[in-house]
């Protein structure tokens, strides 16, 4: 788009009116940054300017598409500082989403106003840089250093509301914008200075240090972060000074791999969103949803489906059970409000929306029923045979199951097109991940309409096909199951766990299994007792734990011990030793595996067992492998997922981890 084109100017008596009109979110994109230019020559006989944008938002940020390449002027800070420096002033007027070089254009006008429901922010840290045209120089000396901290490094979004407390709005506006903004030009206040002229920020070195800590422990492991916290400490230079090292930081980062990962999570999510399979179908819009089952998941399923304005009953086994059921959700609602994510107003609504019942005939007219009761095929195909009487021919019939074949459940159930997989992750009301379980039989129409509701719940869904534990369990079990060669080889649980934090996961494998419980991955073990094949490793301490009892932190203890009230994991001399024992009865002369070979071991096998998942068609893509391990498994986005960091670690490093994560002595 040329700048003529994505960049307007227009008079309305002595106010002239700049406008980015460069759909679809006014991304300041070359086009925008040469139009931007000549306005500022073509405003000079106005006595004020008004910098606004068209459509839906003002510019929402930077045009990723130009970071792979060499920059092209104009470039985005001459651009805010030629608006800053402009003789005639200018007025941001501004709507939507400001975030990034949107931010940073509006911190170059001399007043700026927005609408209400406006949001502010300087995101560029969740695509691996930092802001790149004045951010991290400007906005501190306007709203002080620990706030553009919490936004630039943290990525926290203010409303306008919060943002004009911090001193940055000189008016906020309920209805329109556009009027108010004539009228404040109509009364213009005198200019004030400029705000790169402002003096450097106070912030003492201990704060400093300690903002440090704090973005670094939440960054586990990413850069981008705590590079933002170095270039807002910049601010204390003079401007002149502090900006050039910005942008010289910000044009490094943006070639980073961290970078490049980044983007490739953000363009996959968008992709991944809207598969061939989905795209062929017409999604029907869900209204009332029936959750059979209201325990750990079901619970959660209804939270996350009233939380997204839907309409639930909640069907339980017994009058007892529904009560209990509807108590774990209301609480879990009620606990937004006091978290601050939500009004006690909403709540209200959502509970009005809420029925918890163990009366099957309360099931009719439901748009769409999601079973979360036990892992039980013979329980998951009678319910749904009974409900099929009662629910429309037409309603969506959805099962949670983590691990049972799902056309085993719906055998036999009328309207097989209609049936489906929508595997959550727990808590279900958090994770973002959904899998979408396509049958043979699933029609386009249903899969469109499991990913548009996935969509309302604001979760991402990913479409799998079948196999035993779908996309995800089933690259966790392998994983495990390497974890635990690690651990008969030489590896002690708090080495695996530890490397793997370190790595950036959000926890390390075996600390989770005792999160959910040793039984799961057990009941797996043994129903795969009968296929596995004769020549595969076996290691069995895992099953020697569940034999004791160790069970996880439910029962106090499992890969590691808990006191009482306390869910920090401990290690434990009593798994120490079992493992030590293991080896020895084993013959296995153990060596201790170095962090970085942890590490590398487990990504080339969570990648190995991607590829496999690809090929076998039961996944679409890679972007798909990896954006249901980054949103269902705690595995660090600034890493891409695992085959986007499988693909930055090199084919020959992995080749070699696999080697010896196969090489390794039988146990
Ligand atoms: P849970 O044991 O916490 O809850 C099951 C609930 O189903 C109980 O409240 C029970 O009273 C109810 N129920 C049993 N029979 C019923 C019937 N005939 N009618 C109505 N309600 C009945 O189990 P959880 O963990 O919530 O798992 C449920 C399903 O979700 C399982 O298929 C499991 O594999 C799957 N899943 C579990 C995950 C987890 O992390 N726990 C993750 C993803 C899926």
């Amino acid at each position: 788009m040329t700048g003529a084109d994505s960049v307007s100017v227009t008079f309305a008596g002595d106010i002239a009116w700049v406008t980015i009109d460069n759909p679809p979110v006014n991304a300041t994109a070359v086009g925008v940054r040469t139009g931007l230019m000549a306005a500022i020559g073509a405003v000079a006989s106005a006595r004020v300017a008004v910098l606004a944008a068209a459509g839906k938002t003002f510019v929402a940020g930077g045009d990723m598409t130009e970071f792979d390449a060499p920059p092209v002027p104009p470039h985005l800070p001459d651009v805010v500082q030629a608006i800053e420096d402009s003789p005639v002033p200018f007025i941001a007027a501004l709507h939507g989403t400001v975030l990034g070089g949107g931010l940073e254009l509006a911190l170059g006008c001399a007043w700026r106003i927005a609408a209400r429901r406006t949001l502010f922010g300087l995101p560029e840290v969740s695509v691996g840089t930092i802001p790149g045209a004045g951010g991290t120089q400007r906005l501190p000396r306007l709203i002080g250093v620990a706030l553009a901290i919490e936004m630039t490094a943290a990525g926290k979004r203010l409303t306008a509301a919060e943002f004009q407390a911090a001193g940055a709005l000189d008016k906020v506006v309920d209805g329109d914008l556009r009027g108010a903004v004539t009228a404040f030009a109509a009364e213009l206040p005198p200019r004030p200075g400029k705000i790169s002229a402002r003096p450097s920020p106070r912030f003492a070195t201990a704060d400093w240090r300690a903002a440090e800590a704090a973005v670094a422990k939440k960054a586990r492991g990413q850069n981008a972060p705590l590079r933002a916290v170095e270039a807002l400490a910049w601010s204390a230079l003079p401007f002149a000074e502090g900006q050039p090292k910005e942008r010289a930081l910000h044009l490094q980062l943006r070639q980073s791999e961290e970078s490049r990962a980044l983007r490739h999570v953000f363009f996959a999510e968008r992709a991944v969103a809207r598969p061939p399979a989905v795209r062929a179908g017409a999604p029907r819009s869900i209204g009332r949803v029936l959750v059979l089952g209201g325990g750990l998941m079901g619970a959660g399923i209804a939270t996350a489906a009233l939380s997204a304005g839907l309409s639930v009953t909640l069907l339980e086994r017994d009058a007892t059970a529904a009560k209990d059921a509807a108590s774990r959700v209301i609480d879990t609602l009620e606990g937004g409000v006091r978290r601050g994510k939500t009004t006690a107003d909403a709540v209200e609504r959502q509970k009005a929306a809420f029925t918890a019942t163990p009366e099957r005939d309360a099931a009719a007219g439901h748009d769409l029923a999601i079973e979360a009761v036990f892992e039980d095929v013979a329980l998951k195909r009678a319910l749904f045979a009974q409900l099929s009487k009662v629910l429309s021919a037409e309603a969506i019939l959805a099962t949670n199951t983590s691990y049972l074949d799902p056309t085993a459940i719906f055998d036999g159930i009328p309207g097989p097109e209609r049936c489906v997989g929508l595997h959550f992750f727990s808590p279900a009301h958090i994770m973002k991940l959904v899998e979408v379980v396509a049958l043979p039989a699933t029609s386009a129409d249903t899969l469109a309409t499991a990913f548009g509701f996935a969509k309302t719940l604001r979760k991402i869904a990913v479409r799998s096909g079948i196999c035993e534990g779908f996309i995800g369990n089933r690259m966790l079990t392998a994983y495990r199951r390497a974890a635990e060669y690690m651990l008969a080889d030489g590896a002690l649980p708090e080495d695996v766990d530890a490397a793997m934090r370190a790595f950036g996961m959000a926890m390390g494998p075996f600390e989770v299994q005792d999160l959910s419980g040793l039984q799961i991955a057990e009941a797996n073990r043994r129903r795969q007792d009968a296929t596995r094949p004769a020549q595969e490793r076996y290691v069995t301490i895992a099953d020697q734990l569940c034999a004791l009892g160790r069970l996880g932190q439910r029962s106090g203890k499992g890969w590691y011990r808990y006191d009482a009230g306390d869910r920090t994991p401990k290690p434990d001399h009593a798994v120490t030793a079992l493992i030590q024992a293991y080896s020895d009865a084993a013959g296995i002369a153990r060596k201790p595996i170095s962090p970085q070979d942890i590490q590398i071991r487990l990504l080339a096998v969570l990648a190995n067992e991607g590829a496999r998942i690809v090929e076998e068609g039961i996944a679409d893509s890679d972007a798909a492998i990896d954006l249901v391990k980054i949103h269902g498994y705690g595995f660090p986005r600034w890493r891409g997922g695992p085959m986007r960091a499988a693909e930055a670690a090199g084919d020959t490093a992995i080749r070699h981890a696999l080697d010896m994560t196969e090489a390794a002595s039988p146990g």
